[in-house]
């Protein structure tokens, strides 16, 4: 498997590189799938330069963006501050259960999204038990990702397997998945109970 590390990430955002930009067709099957009501709340895990955060605040969601990565977080900061107090960026290892506790209360959110990331965590089933931890009744947890088999191999670690997927999915009550384009990337929509 090929790790990558967090001074991976923070030359990366510290050069001002993003990856592929959100766009309004990728924004508008989102809503269709969360339906999203103003003042909800959603975390963006793994943000990045914080395209996708900053759709979700103008969504109507109360966002709480948030990186591992020191230089995606102060972008986001310096990007967006037309969207403070709806979006927010806060420093975090998704990883570290004790941070992801002391940031973020147990149901504190309706939505919570990986874009791009869930790929690059080393523990799945404990990032899926977490997630679930922080949604309310009924939220929502939407991972946006490339699928392993359509990817070339030398590019395989950034996307998910099979295994991964039955990882991800399980245990969770409801579900469905669509893709942004055909053979593309692929989003899957995982809800809790309400
Ligand atoms: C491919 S980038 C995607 C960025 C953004 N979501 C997007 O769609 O453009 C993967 C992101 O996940 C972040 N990341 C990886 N592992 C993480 C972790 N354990 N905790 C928080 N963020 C993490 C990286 O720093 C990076 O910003």
């Amino acid at each position: 498997m090929t790790l990558i590390n967090l001074a991976h990430w923070d030359r990366v955002f510290a050069a001002g590189k993003g990856f592929r930009q959100v766009n309004s067709a990728e924004m508008q099957l989102l809503a269709e799938h969360v339906r999203p009501q103003l003042g909800q709340r959603a975390m963006d895990v793994g943000c990045g330069l914080g395209g996708y955060a900053a759709q979700l605040a103008s969504l109507g969601y109360d966002t709480l963006a948030v990186d591992w990565a020191g230089s995606s977080i102060a972008a986001v900061r310096d990007r967006y501050t037309n969207l403070v107090p709806n979006l927010e960026a806060r420093c975090l290892d998704f990883e570290d259960d004790a941070s992801v506790a002391a940031l973020a209360a147990s149901g504190m959110f309706d939505l919570v999204t990986m874009r791009l990331v869930f790929a690059f965590m080393s523990d799945k089933p404990a990032v899926a038990a977490r997630v679930r931890r922080l949604l309310a009744p009924g939220g929502v947890w939407v991972v946006t990702t490339p699928l392993v088999g359509r990817l070339p191999e030398e590019r395989a670690h950034i996307g998910l397997s099979g295994d991964d997927v039955e990882v991800m999915a399980e245990g969770w009550s409801a579900g469905c998945w669509y893709d942004l384009e055909p053979g593309g990337l692929r989003c899957f929509v995982m809800r809790v109970p309400t």
